[in-house]
């Protein structure tokens, strides 16, 4: 009895609340330009677009021009929840929760009451209503957010630059100082070459199938024959938030960039090039597993090259990775090229092995022969020079 009639009351409260709110709203827009309508820009010659582009009130496009304002006009840092998204010593300052009305209001009051459910609602809530807060998580941290029906398909418009460069040194030095500072994550250590050790702190492997019998990440079709099918330790895993940033980037410890500073790390996702993906493949696989789809599909090199597979396993990252020169947010400067795998794959002729060489041979035989060893959709398309070169290198032509 108690509880309810608390809830009826917080009930009213809220709808009072939501009241003024749409007061409020309108008191904005009647004395504020109503913007996002078409000619609000101040465009002396107005522009006709050919095919004027829909505007989508449900996604929220951090790329529209409008939008692209001091990040903190709308993020605030750290977040009102930040101790109860992750609690105890779990916790650290951080951003885990939606800007608030506020941030929209000032240029959308016509997108916030529009119909009885407005579009516009359902970027932060589930089944918006002047009555039920209920929100989806928000996009950090994506431990919580990939398992949400919004975060299973959600694409972030950010891609994040990482100065490798900047960092390895002072990384491996914690490492080797404070073991605190990571999770127990040096199992293999010794192997690594120097420097490397800093590498598995941000990277592991995804799923390693180590001592396991069971290959695949999912049960394969009965009748596999050659045919493809993803297995355990193919991916490394990336940082997928703020948890190892912030140990140094702090307001305790002034090392800069400070975390409110979110453009220092996070740009504008340039478009992404071709990659060896085949996503109708990839859902008969039925991969529950955002982090693993997400490296499939920005895989523009090989996608079936497995770090974990027992030929590649003991190698330096840097036989394939030049961690000096990559720009974390510009795919081009990240792609692995044919000469790491040439020492291997490429030989002087087929006979001697190289499974590069067979190919591009039997692709000579027959123009419709694709090309398998290394690639999920790549291998149909025509040979690219990288490919006949490390053959002719090889041969030592
Ligand atoms: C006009 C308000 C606004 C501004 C300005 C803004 N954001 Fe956002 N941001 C949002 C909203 C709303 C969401 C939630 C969108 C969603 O979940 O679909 C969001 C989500 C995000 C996300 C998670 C989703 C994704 O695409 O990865 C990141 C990261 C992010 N913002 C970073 C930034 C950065 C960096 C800046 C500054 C360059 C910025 N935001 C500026 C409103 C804003
Ligand atoms: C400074 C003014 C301004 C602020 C603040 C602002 N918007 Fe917008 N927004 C616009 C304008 C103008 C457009 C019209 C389309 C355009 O210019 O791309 C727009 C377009 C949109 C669209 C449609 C996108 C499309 O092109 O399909 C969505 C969704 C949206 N805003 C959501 C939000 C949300 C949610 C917030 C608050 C977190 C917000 N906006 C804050 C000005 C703003
Ligand atoms: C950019 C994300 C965003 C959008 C868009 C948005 N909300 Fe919210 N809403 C929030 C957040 C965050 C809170 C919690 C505010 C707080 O705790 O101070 C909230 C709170 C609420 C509440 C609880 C009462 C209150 O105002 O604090 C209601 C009800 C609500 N929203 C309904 C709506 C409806 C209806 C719409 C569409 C007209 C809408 N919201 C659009 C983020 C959003
Ligand atoms: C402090 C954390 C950190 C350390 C240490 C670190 N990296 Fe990274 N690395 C990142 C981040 C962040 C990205 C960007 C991830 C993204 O785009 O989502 C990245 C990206 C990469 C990529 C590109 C991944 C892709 O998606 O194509 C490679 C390869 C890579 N790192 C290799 C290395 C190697 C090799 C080392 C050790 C010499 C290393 N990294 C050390 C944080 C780290
Ligand atoms: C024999 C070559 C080789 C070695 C050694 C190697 N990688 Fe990779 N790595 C690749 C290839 C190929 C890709 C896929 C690139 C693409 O298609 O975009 C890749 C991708 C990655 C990615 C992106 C996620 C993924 O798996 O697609 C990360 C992160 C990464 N490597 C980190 C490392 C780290 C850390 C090491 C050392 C422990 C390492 N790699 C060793 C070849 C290698
Ligand atoms: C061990 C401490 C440490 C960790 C962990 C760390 N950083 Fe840094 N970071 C630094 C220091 C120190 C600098 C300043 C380096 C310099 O200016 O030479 C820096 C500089 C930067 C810069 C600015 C580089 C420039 O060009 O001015 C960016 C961006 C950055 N870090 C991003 C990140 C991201 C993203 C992560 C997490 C994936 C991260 N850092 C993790 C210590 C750290
Ligand atoms: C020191 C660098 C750094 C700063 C500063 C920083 N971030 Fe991040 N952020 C990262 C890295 C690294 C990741 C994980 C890699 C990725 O998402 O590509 C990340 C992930 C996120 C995510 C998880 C989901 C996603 O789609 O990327 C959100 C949301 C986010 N950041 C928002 C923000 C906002 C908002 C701010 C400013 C208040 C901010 N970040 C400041 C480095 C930073
Ligand atoms: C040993 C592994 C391996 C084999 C075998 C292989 N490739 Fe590749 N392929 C790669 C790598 C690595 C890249 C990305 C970098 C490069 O092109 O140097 C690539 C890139 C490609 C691209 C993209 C080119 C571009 O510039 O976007 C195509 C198309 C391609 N390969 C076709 C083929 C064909 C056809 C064959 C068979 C004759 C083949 N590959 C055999 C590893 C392989
Ligand atoms: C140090 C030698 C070495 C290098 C360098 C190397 N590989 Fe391999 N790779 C092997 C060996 C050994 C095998 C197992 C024999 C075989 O299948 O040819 C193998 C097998 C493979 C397989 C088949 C794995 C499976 O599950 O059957 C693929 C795909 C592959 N390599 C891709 C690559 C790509 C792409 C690169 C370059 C980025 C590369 N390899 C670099 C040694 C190497």
């Amino acid at each position: 009895m108690g509880s309810n009639s608390r809830k009826n009351h917080i009930r009213i409260v809220i709808a009072l609340l939501f009241a003024c709110f749409i007061a409020l709203g309108w008191l904005y827009r009647s004395s504020s330009p109503v913007v996002a309508t078409a000619g609000a820009e101040p465009a002396p010659t107005p522009k006709r677009a050919s095919t004027p582009r829909k505007v989508k009130y449900s996604e929220f496009p951090h790329d529209s021009k409008s939008h692209k304002i001091d990040c903190s006009s709308c993020h605030k840092f750290p977040s009102d929840n930040w101790n109860k998204v992750r609690t105890g010593d779990e916790a650290f300052e951080d951003v885990t929760e939606y800007p608030k009305h506020e941030t929209c209001l000032k240029c959308h009051t016509q997108q916030f009451y529009k119909g009885a459910q407005p579009a516009i609602c359902s970027i932060c809530h589930t089944s918006p209503s002047p009555r039920n807060s209920a929100r989806h998580p928000f996009p950090n941290p994506r431990e919580i957010f990939d398992l949400s029906p919004k975060g299973k398909t959600a694409e972030s418009d950010f891609a994040v630059g990482f100065p490798h460069d900047k960092h390895i040194e002072i990384v491996s030095q914690n490492v080797s100082r404070t073991a605190s500072f990571v999770n127990a994550a040096f199992v293999r250590t010794d192997r690594r070459r120097a420097g490397e050790e800093s590498c598995s702190v941000c990277h592991k492997l995804q799923m390693p199938q180590g001592k396991s019998d069971e290959e695949y990440v999912t049960a394969p079709p009965a009748k596999l024959g050659d045919g493809f099918w993803l297995k355990k330790g193919t991916f490394n895993s990336s940082p997928t938030g703020h948890k190892t940033c912030f140990t140094c980037h702090s307001a305790e410890s002034g090392m800069l960039p400070a975390p409110q500073t979110c453009s220092a790390c996070h740009q504008l996702k340039p478009a992404a090039p071709a990659s060896d993906f085949d996503a109708k493949l990839a859902a008969e696989m039925k991969i529950d597993n955002k982090m693993m789809m997400d490296a499939w599909r920005r895989r523009d090199s090989s996608g079936k090259f497995s770090h974990e597979f027992f030929g590649h396993v003991e190698m330096s990252c840097s036989t394939c990775h030049n961690v000096l020169t990559m720009n974390t947010a510009d795919p081009k400067t990240k792609r692995v090229g044919m000469a790491s795998c040439a020492t291997c794959h490429a030989t002087a002729t087929s006979d001697d092995g190289g499974a590069l060489n067979y190919e591009a041979d039997m692709r000579k035989k027959s123009p419709t022969f694709e090309c398998v060893k290394c690639h999920v959709t790549f291998g149909k398309l025509p040979i690219p020079d990288s490919h006949t070169k490390a053959i002719s290198a090889a041969a030592g032509k």
